[in-house]
């Protein structure tokens, strides 16, 4: 039911191909347990990552609307700003980025290199702002702002996070459902980064329906299971709206949330075990805001018996031009 009604959503089709499901070998012997990746950090756009599934629909509704620039906000190393402002250049739109310094940090690499570097080669116009804690009011104030310039700008929000964006996720849920089904596997979870809440409401949202049996685990990045739980949960339900469908029975939110310390943006030791084990094991790079802490927290899991027996996914949602940012924390 809810494929059907996908369907209906106008969307650009940026991934071309489904992205790979592969198994890790290496890394599945080091930890006694099968475990694969799905590949969504090789979508095709500007070094990859989930925001495109997102994009492929907000974009559409850009053009749709007439709309002449994107504006957005994050991060000084925000992957979604980067895939935002990539997507602007190759639709030859604008783009223009709200930042904040989530660390505040001033090491020249966090302030200047990684995603931040290739915001100036897609010609993006950044502001950087002393925090996001209004972003969606200061969103629309920079809207208003461009729009008395005589510009049509179209706001994506953080994270390409709303319903519309969400449905990326939906959609990659369904693609990933068919991939499990011609291994022929019976899987234990599917483990994936959960921030800005889009990746994980929309894929829990398809799974719901096509796998009702399998466990998505969101690992967060920022926040408590409390404060993350009503982020995932509300926006799967506007998602659900948006479709004009039930929430599936068997929805539910499952959160591990002892693997984002100290805070959103700084990596900690077992982060970077983890980045640095899949380098040396798998030539895979992870990142160290995202996918970092949430290998982190499958491996931790395996080793605590978190999971049912079975195979595990691990949904690789990209972020290594963020490894440029952080060289010093290698250093000891
Ligand atoms: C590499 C990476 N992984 C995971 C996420 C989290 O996805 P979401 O914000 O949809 O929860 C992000 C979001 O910025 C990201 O850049």
């Amino acid at each position: 039911m809810i494929k059907q009604q996908l369907a209906r959503f106008n969307r650009l089709d940026l991934l071309g191909a489904p992205t790979a499901l592969e198994k890790l070998e290496r890394l599945s012997e080091w930890a006694g347990r099968d475990i694969y990746v799905k590949r969504d950090d090789t979508t095709p756009l500007a070094l990859g990552g989930n925001k495109l599934r997102k994009l492929e629909y907000l974009g559409a509704d850009a053009l749709a609307q007439g709309a002449d620039t994107l504006i957005t906000a994050g991060a000084i190393q925000s992957n979604h700003v980067r895939q935002t402002a990539a997507l602007a250049a190759k639709l030859g739109l604008g783009c223009v980025a709200l930042l904040e310094n989530p660390i505040g940090t001033t090491q020249s690499n966090y302030l200047q290199n990684g995603n931040r570097l290739l915001l100036d080669l897609f010609d993006a116009k950044v502001e950087l702002v002393e925090n996001l804690d209004n972003a969606d009011e200061q969103l629309r104030a920079l809207a208003v702002r461009l729009q008395a310039g005589g510009k049509k700008p179209y706001l994506v929000p953080i994270g390409g996070s709303n319903a519309l964006g969400a449905l990326g996720y939906v959609r990659a849920g369904f693609e990933l459902a068919a991939q499990i089904e011609q291994t022929g596997l019976n899987f234990a979870a599917v483990v994936l980064a959960s921030g800005s809440a889009g990746t994980h409401s929309g894929l829990a949202l398809a799974l719901g329906e096509a796998l009702p049996q399998l466990p998505v685990i969101g690992v967060t990045v920022s926040r408590t299971d409390q404060d993350q739980r009503p982020k995932v949960q509300g926006l799967a339900e506007r998602t659900a709206e948006l479709l004009g469908v039930p929430m599936p029975d068997s929805f539910k939110v499952e959160l591990w949330d002892e693997y984002f310390a100290p805070r959103y943006g700084e990596p900690n030791a077992g982060t970077l075990a983890a980045i640095k084990l899949l380098a040396s094991h798998e030539g895979l790079l992870l990142d160290p805001v995202y996918t970092g802490k949430a290998m982190a927290g499958m491996l931790d899991g395996i080793g605590r018996q978190r999971f049912n027996d079975g195979p595990l996914i691990f949904l690789h949602t990209g972020g290594a031009p963020a490894l440029f940012a952080y060289p010093d924390v290698w250093a000891s």
